[in-house]
């Protein structure tokens, strides 16, 4: 298993390239599935996450392949096994994307049940409530969900009683395919939302008001191919900013888009980080030494995202004085505190609240990543430690971060990929 041997105390500096968002990457490919025409998607990250959902989609017997420009192209003339199976499913819970789109093109789906995971559980309910409202049959049989719509689906009125990110972007799939209107209330505002109607739209789908709680969709009987740019990774751009701040440094985060980062910015400037806008997707971050705690509340965009929760949790260790993060939207994701712990942070974790007393110099110590944001976590930690950090099982981090350990390492970070 791959380990990442940090060492830290270097002021990062230089420029650091955004990749495509993992987030808008998997639903755009589950949307492919929506079309026998083939789909291009630039700018799509190569990371464990897409490899997966690559996979998924050749399984189902897409042709999906990535060319050499970064851009990928799918082309599902024909659906042989409208399926995703428990072993691509426990690896990758974001499986359940292909639900609505398959159910929509086909007819049927057959897809595993997500079990627990390490941030808390993941269920599927509104999913599946969703596509009955869509006039679909669902039951569940030895783990899996079977669903079926043998007459298509019907548009409908579909209030999410909660927000749910890849939940609107499944019933979205659904509905661009069903007979009539559907309107989704209580949508996630997500911009990786906005950017699947911005695709679907290029297909032929008629979307009103994607990227705002209320969608209205208008069904049309077949979707054509279409050329699609992704855009940038909203989290990965901010586990960057925290990484300049963090370690006192200067640095040039480039091609991200700067209005989806709204909420990390204003925290980051809170807490005494300098963050301009740099002009063209461009932001520079310099820290100045000394950091003020401030406390953050996870929410849904254009909140708090939960996805920089542990990054910044790392930053707050380095913080004068007490600050509150609190989490609301997974309900155990504070497995990075321990390890920080560890690593000589002051952090109690209180039901749904980590409490972070700081500043404490941290020291590099052998840790473990628990999850994807996790492990971003304790990188940034391990860049401002004293001495070797050693963080094990890395491929949470390959699952959604692209090459993190070379564009670190291209500032001046001391990072390195022990295989
Ligand atoms: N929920 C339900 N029932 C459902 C669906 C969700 O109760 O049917 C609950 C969840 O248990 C959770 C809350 O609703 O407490 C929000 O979950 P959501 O469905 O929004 O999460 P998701 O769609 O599974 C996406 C991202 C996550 C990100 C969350 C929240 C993708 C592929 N994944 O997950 O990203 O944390 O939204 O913003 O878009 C990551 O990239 O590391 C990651 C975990």
């Amino acid at each position: 298993m791959d380990k990442f041997l940090v060492r830290g105390g270097v002021p990062l500096e230089g420029e650091i390239p955004v990749s495509g968002a993992k987030n808008s990457a998997l639903p755009t490919l589950a949307a492919c599935l929506l079309t026998p025409e083939a789909v291009t998607l630039r700018r799509i990250p190569d990371v464990r996450d897409v490899r997966t959902m690559l996979h998924l989609l050749q399984l189902n017997g897409a042709q999906a392949e990535r060319r050499e420009d970064g851009s990928v192209c799918v082309t599902a003339a024909e659906i042989s096994r409208p399926e995703a199976p428990y072993e691509v499913v426990k690896t990758m819970r974001a499986s359940s994307l292909v639900l609505g789109p398959l159910l929509a093109r086909t007819g049927r789906a057959r897809v595993s049940l997500p079990g627990g995971c390490a941030i808390g559980a993941r269920p599927i309910n509104l999913h599946i409530a969703g596509l009955e409202q869509l006039g679909a049959t669902l039951r569940q049989v030895h783990g899996y969900i079977e669903a079926e719509a043998p007459q298509g689906l019907r548009g409908a009125l579909i209030h999410f009683d909660r927000i749910t990110v890849t939940g609107t972007e499944d019933l979205l799939m659904a509905a661009v395919l069903a007979e009539g209107e559907t309107v989704l209330e209580n949508a996630a505002r997500e911009p990786e939302v906005a950017d699947l109607a911005a695709l679907l739209v290029k297909m032929g789908a008629q979307i009103q008001g994607a990227g705002t709680s209320t969608i209205r969709i208008r069904g049309v009987s077949r979707l054509h191919g279409a050329d699609h740019t992704i855009i940038p990774d909203r989290i990965e751009a901010g586990t960057f900013l925290i990484a300049g701040a963090i370690t006192s440094g200067d640095l040039l985060v480039t091609g991200c888009n700067p209005d989806h980062l709204a909420a990390l910015i204003a925290k980051l400037r809170q807490a005494g980080v300098e963050v301009r806008r740099a002009g063209n997707g461009r932001l520079r971050v310099r820290g100045r030494g000394r950091l003020t705690a401030v406390d953050v509340v996870t929410e849904e965009y254009p909140g708090f995202a939960t996805d920089l929760q542990a990054q910044f949790m790392a930053l707050m260790t380095q913080a004068d004085g007490i600050s509150f993060i609190t989490e609301t939207i997974f309900e155990n994701r504070f497995m990075h505190a321990l390890e920080l712990v560890r690593m000589g942070a002051s952090i109690r974790v209180v039901g749904r609240q980590a409490i972070v007393a700081g500043p404490r110099p941290l020291s590099g110590a052998q840790v473990i990543a628990s999850d994807l944001r996790a492990s971003a976590s304790l990188v940034l930690a391990g860049l401002v430690a004293s001495g070797e950090t050693v963080i094990d099982r890395v491929y949470h981090i390959d699952r959604g971060y692209e090459r993190i350990e070379e564009k670190l390492a291209a500032v001046g970070a001391q990072i390195r990929r022990l295989v």
